[in-house]
């Protein structure tokens, strides 16, 4: 992948490991690039850093910061004997998983290290302490319901009107794969807080709404609104 901006001399985006496609990684930059004029974006789980080569581009154009969160000891699916274990990104030192070591060098060679902050931690930890407004949540760590829920409570409430909710892996039936993240993106929708754009494959996109854009009653799904 080739991003048709000033980075012809970042390394390409199929040579980072990690789960988006690249359109997905591609809609992730342009909402970056509209998002990060304004505040800065932050995502939860960055693993080797695909995710953050793409949001932070978009931030590093506008001089913007994207905070990356990630504990870097895999999700369930990464560890051994899971679908998604990749004996490369063992410590041999301790034997887990530590994404933390390729993340660095995925900033480092795409010249990211002063747009990327890189935060090692449990999300649901680091929220307890936050206090900057952002533009845009990329939400992409643990997939279980109960993960996602945590995830979306735990920061939403820092995200500014007109900026982007972002959910990976939205599959919208049981047979295309795990339903936490989907789950999770309905609640929010039934919140009436935000507006639906466009998916790219299974990258959700909501936007908050401004205080201006209130939802009539008869948009929302509720019995009053349906009835
Ligand atoms: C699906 S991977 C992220 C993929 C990444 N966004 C990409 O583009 O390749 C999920 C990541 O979330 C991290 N993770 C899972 N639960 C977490 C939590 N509670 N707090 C912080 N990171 C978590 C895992 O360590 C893992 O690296």
């Amino acid at each position: 992948m080739r991003y048709n901006m000033s980075l012809s001399d970042q390394p390409e985006f199929d040579t980072v490991k990690g789960f988006l496609d690249e359109g997905e990684g591609r809609r992730l930059y342009e909402l970056a690039l509209s998002a990060s004029k304004y505040a800065p974006c932050l995502e939860i789980g960055s693993y080797c850093g695909k995710s953050t080569l793409c949001l932070g581009l978009a931030c590093k154009e506008n001089g913007s910061a994207l905070f990356s969160i990630d504990h870097h000891r895999g999700s369930e699916d990464h560890q051994p004997g899971e679908a998604y274990f990749d004996p490369a990104l063992i410590d041999l030192n301790t034997f887990q998983i530590d994404t933390f070591q390729t993340f660095r060098q995925t900033i480092r060679k795409s010249e990211l290290e002063n747009t990327v902050i890189p935060i090692v931690s449990r999300s649901q930890t680091c929220a307890r302490y936050w206090q900057i407004p952002i533009s845009l949540l990329f939400i992409d760590g643990g997939h279980s319901f109960r993960d996602v829920f945590v995830d979306y409570q735990a920061w939403v409430g820092h995200l500014l009107p007109d900026g982007y909710l972002l959910f990976h892996d939205i599959f919208k039936t049981p047979d295309k794969g795990g339903q936490g993240p989907y789950h999770v993106y309905q609640l929010a929708m039934a919140s009436g807080l935000f507006k639906e754009l466009p998916t790219t494959n299974t990258l959700g996109v909501l936007q908050r709404r401004s205080l201006a854009d209130a939802p009539n009653v008869s948009t929302l799904n509720t019995k009053e609104g349906s009835s």
